[in-house]
């Protein structure tokens, strides 16, 4: 992408001001973000999504009495009536299961894949919201269809209410309000306080039409949850290469008889800053661990095995499943959760693979046969199509 092209996504700005002036920074509003916008979804496809299984889904209700959650799948008739009013469904990770979907997170490709989330669609009756709270990750909220109120804040006091089954500020103080109409898009960083209540919409047609909120969202790994993630994996890649087989043990044939038998043996403490800080001393292994983290389908995710036979000479090139996840840095290439040693021109073919999600046919028939064997395999996995 050119990252200093004016987008209309961006309110005219091109990404790389966008990244300077907003981003993790402060909100923009932008009116008409995506000319000629249509919904990648109906309403009828959105709750079919929510009915499957393996498809996270929540309800959020608002009655007299208070606020109400339940986790989905949801069947045809466990949704309350379209004639409710205040009820929100909350579909996440539609892009992993709708092509439509998944077109539209590309738009927001000049942030890392690292960082970018998933697509949650959610869907309102008038009155309909979440109630006030904050999202400790930036969000780009696209009005799809419909109307909805944001009412925005800065927000110091983050305070939630308690006893209810979702996250809700106690003192929520807006200090903006935007009334976003279908194709506006509001962008906010992380923490900033937000409330989006639906209102009543017509179409052109005098129908009424459905209020559809899409959250492009994003992720950034906590310090505590990535320094477990990466020491688990070190120590994981130390047993493999172990070698021997036989793992290293403490030793202490200089331990003198105690008579304090409850005090820790310093020896012991150093034995054990050793082995984090061996584990540690490999900078390619961490950056490994890393990739495969970042690269980790999904709990919910699986790949459908391919309906085609592999053919090396392809004539429409190779595409990346709509689930997979591929990144890489100057030694590895990543791909659901594994990772790979790649350099010369088989690491730029396989960047350019992960960075376009395809690769050409030209480019196939210039690949060596070890690259042409992972695609293979990849392909068997249901990782790529064909065309
Ligand atoms: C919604 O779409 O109703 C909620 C999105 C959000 O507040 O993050
Ligand atoms: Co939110």
């Amino acid at each position: 992408m050119d990252v200093n092209q004016t987008l209309p996504l961006l309110a005219g700005l091109n990404p790389s001001q966008f990244m300077r002036r907003y981003w993790q920074k402060k909100p923009l509003l932008v009116r008409q973000a995506i000319p000629g916008f249509r919904p990648v979804l109906t309403r009828a496809e959105l709750f079919q999504l929510a009915s499957e299984q393996h498809v996270e889904s929540r309800l959020v209700e608002q009655h007299a009495k208070g606020w109400r959650m339940k986790q989905g799948p949801f069947g045809k008739r466990s949704l309350p009536a379209l004639s409710n009013p205040g009820w929100t469904l909350l579909v996440q990770g539609v892009d992993l299961h709708v092509g439509a979907a998944h077109e539209l997170l590309q738009k927001f490709r000049f942030l890392p894949d690292a960082r970018l989330d998933d697509l949650m669609i959610s869907y309102a009756t008038p009155g309909g919201g979440v109630g006030p709270h904050f999202d400790s990750y930036d969000v780009f909220l696209l009005q799809a269809s419909g109307r909805r109120r944001w009412k925005i804040g800065r927000q110091r006091d983050l305070t939630l209410q308690e006893g209810v089954p979702l996250k809700i500020l106690q003192n929520f103080e807006p200090e903006q309000e935007f009334l976003l109409e279908a194709g506006d898009m509001l962008y906010l960083p992380p923490r900033y306080a937000h409330d989006g209540l639906a209102e009543s919409a017509f179409g052109d047609d005098g129908k009424a039409s459905d209020c559809m909120t899409y959250s492009i969202g994003f992720r950034a790994p906590g310090q505590t949850e990535l320094a477990r993630e990466m020491l688990q994996r070190l120590a994981d890649f130390g047993d493999a290469e172990g070698g021997s087989g036989v793992p290293t043990h403490y030793r202490d044939a200089t331990q003198a008889a105690t008579s304090t038998p409850a005090a820790l043996p310093d020896a012991l403490l150093g034995f054990a800053r050793n082995a984090v800080s061996k584990a540690l001393q490999d900078p390619l292994a961490l950056a490994c661990a890393l990739g495969e983290y970042l690269t980790e389908p999904k709990e919910t995710v699986w790949f459908e095995d391919p309906s085609d036979n592999w053919n090396p000479h392809h004539r429409e090139g190779v595409s990346l499943d709509l689930r997979t996840r591929m990144m890489y840095d100057s030694h590895h290439v990543f791909i659901n959760g594994e990772s790979y040693r790649a350099g010369g021109r088989d690491a730029t073919l396989m960047q350019r693979l992960a960075d376009h999600r395809f690769m050409a046919a030209a480019d196939l028939q210039r690949a060596s046969p070890s690259v042409l064997s992972l695609l293979a395999d990849w392909h068997g996995a249901g990782w790529l199509r064909q065309g």
